[in-house]
């Protein structure tokens, strides 16, 4: 087992609730510099999680370290992508926050990077590392759902904006909205328990009604970011839509941050020729007909939430040798090429061919 010297870029949210708990359990990541361009932001967080850390303002001095071998980037979405090139171009292995990047080209520029340094890119997908998708994948993987031809997925918050003004709405930083935040959660975890099919079209419609009209929340998540009072809000609050693959199975979507729903959910429903199934919350039943009557299977047990740290985790074990893995870059530019055709779609009111 080797020693990893990792150096974090952003320190809010996602690196303190997330990433920290995982460094603080595995000892194969020793944290020794720490990133934000907000200087009493990172002193704050090197003096609470990593007091042996060096602090970093500029992301870019940092990477040029030669005693750090990975980069974790918790920054807005639009950096991602550069963070990343300017760390392979340093030698280092990366792990990225999602989403991949705010546009095809980016994503595509990520992956050359990584392998023109023949370097590991993992980008989070932590719904996937949840005991209800791995027991699901596997259920799936073993045939037991029989051919998947259809499905639909979605995150629908009542009340539920992050950061609002601050990046998270400002579509030059963070590529979009829930479309683009949420979508790349559970659109993930539909398409690859799919069996990763390849997306052939998309058609896509994008709301914004909620910019100027609401400061409610009924949503923990809504205070991800730093809002800003006077600050821009030029991204969709909903976005629905569907996905056409090259086996001809569909699926439907729905992300929003805002809506006048009941409450928030988080699903993936999945129809197969032999069963079908709902994972909703971090729930899972599977429907089915046996015997001939119908059956419904609910799991029992822990349905633990800790996908992050274990994705983290499964990223440090592909380091070591010891796992193949689960997510291949190519995955991240399909993803990204997906949801910005949504966004064309739109746009044109139209079916847009991938
Ligand atoms: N996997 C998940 O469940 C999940 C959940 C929330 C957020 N995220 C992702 O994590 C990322 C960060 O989100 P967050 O909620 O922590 O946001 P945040 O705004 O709380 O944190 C981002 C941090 O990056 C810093 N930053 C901005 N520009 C920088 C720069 N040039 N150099 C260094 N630091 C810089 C900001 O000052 C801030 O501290 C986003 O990409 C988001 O999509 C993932």
């Amino acid at each position: 087992m080797s020693e990893y010297r990792v150096g974090i870029v952003g320190c809010g949210g996602i690196s303190r609730w997330a990433h920290a708990p995982f460094y603080q359990k595995d000892k194969r990541a020793k944290i020794v510099a720490v990133c934000d361009i907000l200087p009493d932001r990172v002193k704050q967080f090197r003096d609470e999680f990593y007091p042996e850390a060096d602090t970093y303002t500029d992301f870019r001095e940092m990477v040029k370290r030669k005693d750090i071998d990975v980069i974790d980037v918790c920054t807005p979405n639009y950096l991602h992508s550069e963070v990343a090139i300017a760390a392979f171009a340093n030698g280092k292995h990366v792990f990225s926050e999602k989403p991949d990047a705010v546009s095809p080209e980016k994503a595509i520029a990520m992956k050359e990077a990584a392998d023109k340094a023949g370097k590991v890119l993992m980008v989070m997908r932590n719904n996937r590392f949840m005991d209800v998708s791995q027991y699901i994948k596997q259920y799936i993987d073993d045939g037991r759902m029989g051919e998947i031809y259809a499905g639909r997925c979605g995150w629908q918050r009542r009340r539920g904006i992050p950061g609002k003004g601050g990046w998270f709405t400002t579509k030059a930083q963070s590529g979009g909205g829930p479309l683009i935040d949420l979508g790349v959660h559970m659109i993930d975890l539909a398409i690859w328990l799919m069996g990763n099919p390849t997306p052939v079209a998309v058609t896509g419609a994008t709301y914004c009604k909620f910019a100027d009209n609401t400061d409610s929340s009924d949503s923990e998540h809504s205070k991800f970011g730093d809002a800003k009072s006077d600050g821009t809000f030029d991204v969709e609050d909903l976005s629905m839509g569907m996905i056409r693959f090259d086996n001809g199975a569909v699926l439907q979507i729905e992300f929003s941050w805002a809506s006048n729903i009941e409450a928030e959910h988080r699903f993936v429903e999945l129809r197969g020729t032999k069963s079908g199934m709902t994972w909703m919350d971090g729930a899972l039943k599977i429907f089915s007909e046996d015997h001939g009557v119908l059956t419904n299977t609910e799991l029992a047990g822990s349905l633990n939430a800790e996908g992050h740290v274990r994705n983290l985790c499964h990223f440090f074990d592909v380091l070591d040798g010891k796992a193949e893995p689960c997510f291949k870059p190519q995955q991240g530019i399909d993803m990204i090429k997906i949801l910005c055709a949504i966004y064309e779609s739109a746009k044109t009111g139209r079916e847009v061919v991938l």
